[in-house]
């Protein structure tokens, strides 16, 4: 229902069970890496390789969650949040990756989802957020098929100690940044450079969730939905010519992930290095990996707007995409860029949830949907992050929309509670809706953060 207001503003209002939740990561907000008998992570790991990481950061304090994270629980009940996604550190549970339980990790975890409880908020647990133990990369981590087995093992551990508190599992965030970013580019952990990695990755990762989802929910103590959270990009293309490229780049980055888990096969792509090759796929894998989940987790960021490259060269709004040749990704003059450089479009959104609604009926979560901004606390202690506002305002107006063109859409997880450590990015980019001075953990609410919680405590949007 949208009420029309005064002056020009609207009130958009969601369904009274609409999730307004707030996500975060172990790894890049936890900190304590050595404590309580964790193991090494890949991540520890490749933040210790020299220019891996911007300016050399690391996570081994991050925002000191581990030890602050009852600042953290208050400071989500004071924005009035009823969801919290936070992940799971697999080397803090089983800290050689297999075999013995490491108790005080689960003790760590059961305060969080207690005191989440406790505040009448619903917790949303991630089992894995890109923090591997660095004992099963040494056996070849994700090319290794026998990681995927390893997951289910420590899934299991996750539903039998924590699904009867639990309100939802994400067995795994976005498998394709873990296979192009960490096996097929190299960017992120555990820094592998090679597409035939990234295709026994992609594969290995989804059969992961496969087994994950079969364990979850085979467990005594849990009967709990389960999903997976897929990063989605919208292609948007400008021109004709570049249509059937589109397609391609489309079931690259978004097919190649969807349709094996909604669909149970791989899409056509041309690339063929793409794919996962043939003789790792065994019989049954695909059925595995599609097993019936109960909700699909989407992240969304930005969009891919394509044409097809002049002859005469790269224009100055232009830049080269991926391995298509011919291909450049636009970035057109009008539409704002946040600090990572990503565009700002909220009408993706639209496209991406009408495009999951095509494929199926199951309830949907925004899992992530954040921007990176230059913040600074001002001399009166305030941050004025007026492109997050907006940010928010546009995406959250797409979740409304969404929802009364009838889609399943379920909840939103704004990313991320906290500044934190962003990946290869180390500290320099922050996408919270609380600043974090990272010298001292002091957290200080955002602009943005209040108006989230206005927009939470009313159950409407306004703009
Ligand atoms: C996503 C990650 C998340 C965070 C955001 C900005 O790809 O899942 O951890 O880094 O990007």
């Amino acid at each position: 229902m949208t009420t029309n207001l005064t002056s020009g503003q609207n009130v958009f209002t969601f369904p009274n069970d609409f999730i307004f939740g707030a996500a975060t990561a172990s790894y890049q907000t936890e900190g304590a890496v050595s404590e309580d008998d964790r193991g090494v992570s890949i991540w520890d790991t490749f933040c210790s390789q020299p220019g891996k990481v911007y300016r050399g950061d690391d996570g081994n304090i991050a925002c000191d969650s581990y030890h602050r994270y009852n600042e953290d629980l208050d400071i989500l009940k004071s924005l009035n949040l009823n969801g919290y996604r936070f992940s799971i550190s697999w080397p803090r549970i089983l800290p050689e990756g297999t075999g013995v339980i490491n108790q005080k990790g689960i003790d760590y975890y059961n305060r969080i989802i207690d005191g989440l409880l406790e505040r009448n908020i619903l917790p949303a647990a991630t089992i894995y957020h890109w923090d591997l133990p660095q004992l099963l990369q040494d056996k070849g981590g994700w090319a290794n098929r026998d990681t995927a087995e390893y997951l289910a093992d420590y899934a299991a551990i996750c539903a039998d100690a924590f699904g009867d508190r639990v309100e939802r599992f994400i067995t795994i965030n976005e498998p394709q940044i873990v296979a192009r970013l960490g096996y097929r580019i190299g960017v992120h952990a555990p820094g592998i450079a090679d597409p035939l990695q990234g295709g026994i990755a992609t594969h290995h990762i989804l059969l992961a969730h496969g087994l994950a989802t079969q364990a979850i929910k085979a467990s005594q103590n849990s009967a709990k939905p389960v999903g997976i959270t897929i990063d989605l990009t919208d292609v948007v293309v400008l021109d004709e010519n570049a249509q059937d490229e589109a397609i391609q780049i489309d079931r690259e980055i978004n097919g190649l992930y969807l349709d094996p888990v909604l669909l149970g096969t791989y899409p056509d792509i041309k690339r063929k290095e793409m794919l996962p090759p043939e003789s790792v796929i065994m019989n049954g894998d695909m059925e595995i990996i599609s097993t019936n989940i109960d909700f699909l987790g989407v992240n969304y960021y930005q969009p891919h707007i394509v044409r097809t490259a002049s002859e005469t060269g790269i224009k100055f709004n232009e830049f080269p995409y991926d391995n298509h040749a011919n291909i450049v990704a636009v970035r057109p003059q009008d539409m704002p860029v946040t600090a990572m450089g990503w565009l700002v479009d909220p009408t993706g959104l639209d496209r991406i949830l009408d495009k999951v609604h095509q494929m199926t009926n199951l309830p949907i979560y925004i899992t992530e949907n954040g921007c990176a901004v230059n913040d600074y606390v001002d001399p009166n202690g305030n941050v004025h992050d007026n492109e997050r506002i907006s940010y928010l305002q546009g995406h959250l107006a797409a979740c409304w929309r969404a929802i009364e063109n009838g889609i399943n859409l379920k909840g939103y997880y704004h990313w991320s509670l906290l500044d934190n450590f962003e990946w290869a990015e180390g500290y320099s980019k922050r996408f919270g809706l609380v600043y974090v001075d990272f010298s001292t953990g002091k957290r200080t609410l955002k602009d943005s953060a209040l108006y989230y919680a206005k927009t939470a405590q009313m159950k409407s949007l306004k703009i």
